[in-house]
């Protein structure tokens, strides 16, 4: 299966290091996330590089244009250019947000929260639906943080998402740094909330880092991932039993490539860790 090429702790493709990567024999990295939005589209050295990465190694997708939970009509010049995309990376799946990110033909570049509502879990079920029909490859959703609900809910963070994935039938990109931020800032347990999630649709994981503004944490993607993050991980990993691949996400302060290599290698240690007890088991 092309899902078993993905497994262990991969790197997200950012512009900074596109040379380098592409110049490297041996880089180590099990494979990489890239956003289509950045590399579809015309030449140019930048594009030049990515297009041999992609070529040459492993590669998931990971999109930010589509606002799933939205009501703007879908962007049907992005979803040919993105079909064909999907296909000559090979991706075993693409992932977008759960979220809305358009109003009235506006891009916002946020991904905004949906109200957890009844109403909204059915619109967004069922753009999710048409949207994994334009797809050549399964399409996942990923857990957003967001920093207030908008307007009255009907029911909480939870529930909205599980309605959502099973009511489309779609698997789940898990961020468990996202999980985190969200648990410090509205006061739960991540352990507790993931233990009531439907898992058996993850079919991979987001990690990053996160910054501490006062009372409010901000998933910044800007920082090392602190020992709660990956303890998160290491959890979530074990009560899947399953290989399942991790992400790393820097977007800013990005480090020279050698520092985030180490700190790749660093979460493949972890990831292998909390693997080790899983593979005695199936051995
Ligand atoms: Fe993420």
């Amino acid at each position: 299966m092309a899902q078993d090429r993905f497994t262990g702790v991969g790197l997200g493709l950012r512009r900074p290091h596109l040379e380098q990567v592409a110049q490297m024999d041996n880089h180590g990295v099990p494979f990489w996330e890239t956003c289509p939005e950045n590399v579809i589209g015309d030449g140019g050295r930048d594009h030049r590089w990515a297009c041999a990465i992609l070529d040459r190694d492993p590669v998931l997708t990971h999109g930010l244009a589509i606002s799933v939970g939205g009501f703007d009509p879908w962007d049907e010049a992005y979803l040919r250019d993105l079909d064909r995309f999907l296909v000559r990376t090979g991706t075993p799946w693409h992932s977008e947000h759960l979220c809305f990110t358009r109003v009235d033909g506006n891009c916002l570049h946020e991904l905004l929260p949906l109200p957890f509502t009844r109403d909204a879990a059915r619109h967004t079920i069922a753009r999710a639906r048409e949207l994994q029909a334009r797809l050549p490859v399964p399409l996942l959703l990923e857990n957003i943080t967001y920093y207030a609900e908008l307007g009255a809910s009907e029911m909480d963070e939870g529930d909205f998402i599980t309605e959502v994935l099973e009511g489309a039938d779609v698997g789940w990109l898990l961020d468990v740094n996202n999980v985190y931020v969200n648990a410090l800032n509205f006061g739960f347990d991540p352990k507790a909330w993931l233990s009531r999630m439907p898992l058996e649709r993850v079919d991979q994981l987001h990690i990053a880092g996160h910054k501490r503004f006062g009372a409010i944490t901000v998933d910044t993607h800007g920082a090392d991932v602190i020992e709660p993050v990956i303890d998160l991980m290491q959890w979530t990993l074990a009560r899947l039993g399953r290989p399942v691949p991790v992400l790393l996400e820097r977007d800013n302060h990005i480090p020279d490539l050698d520092l985030l290599l180490a700190e790749r290698a660093r979460l493949q240690t972890a990831y292998d860790a909390a693997m080790a007890p899983v593979e005695v088991r199936h051995a």
